[in-house]
């Protein structure tokens, strides 16, 4: 059972996606994670978010590992720790810019369809159902307003020490999802047969809850 979790930013994938997996005993994958970690990479040694051909060398000697600790993601790239690195603004200002480009996208992609290829896992992102595993057995869209996903990028951020307005969040979210959702290659969208789910007024239990009674049903 592959299942596929899509939205825009902050919508409560990777909430929700943790708690799914772990409910279930399945495996985990981030794969926004996956274009943060290069998006580091990149910044760490001054690749320009246009140089499509050193991105994908990047890409491809790019070495990652993901595991779960607490309901946390530990992400470990090239031997480092770097699961709060990649979550800062500097990286989610550049992301965007990286990930549009189609030979760096097929590079990712490879590499999350062969995680995913033994099944029981639970993979989360922005072309899941539509581009990644399009025969996933069950698709979610998450989805919430603007406003209150800038909320909550705000409060994540305050718990992690920092310090930003909700303005400024709102207006770096607005600005990720049109450029995720306008470039040419896999943009966010919901696939036609993915359940949504409008995640506004909705707690994280309620939101995991939903999730695992549609699972239940397909059964
Ligand atoms: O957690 P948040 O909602 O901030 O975003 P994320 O899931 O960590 O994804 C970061 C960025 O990676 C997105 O804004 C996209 O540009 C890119 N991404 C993508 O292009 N395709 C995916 N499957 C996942 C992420």
């Amino acid at each position: 059972m592959i299942i596929a979790i899509d939205g825009p930013a902050a919508s409560g994938k990777s909430t929700t996606a943790q708690l799914v997996a772990e409910r279930l005993g399945y495996a985990y994958l981030d794969t926004g994670a996956m274009y943060r970690a290069l998006t580091l990479k990149a910044l760490r040694q001054g690749v320009n978010g246009e140089d499509e051909e050193r991105l994908c060398q990047l890409a491809s000697s790019l070495q990652l590992s993901f595991s779960l600790k607490d309901s946390r993601l530990k992400v470990i790239m090239d031997d480092e720790e770097v699961s709060q690195k990649i979550r800062s603004s500097q990286v989610s200002r550049m992301v965007s810019l990286v990930s549009r480009h189609p030979k760096v996208r097929r590079i990712m992609v490879d590499r999350q369809r062969r995680f995913g290829e033994k099944g029981r896992v639970v993979v989360e992102g922005r072309d899941i159902g539509t581009v990644v595993f399009p025969q996933a057995d069950l698709k979610v869209y998450l989805d919430a307003t603007p406003e209150e996903r800038a909320k909550r990028r705000m409060e994540e951020l305050r718990m992690g020490g920092g310090n930003s307005s909700l303005e400024e969040q709102l207006a770096a979210i607005v600005d990720r999802d049109r450029l995720d959702s306008q470039r040419e290659d896999s943009p966010l969208r919901k696939a036609e047969d993915a359940v949504l789910i409008d995640t506004t007024h909705l707690s994280i239990e309620e939101e995991g809850k939903a999730v695992l009674d549609l699972i239940k049903r397909r059964g």
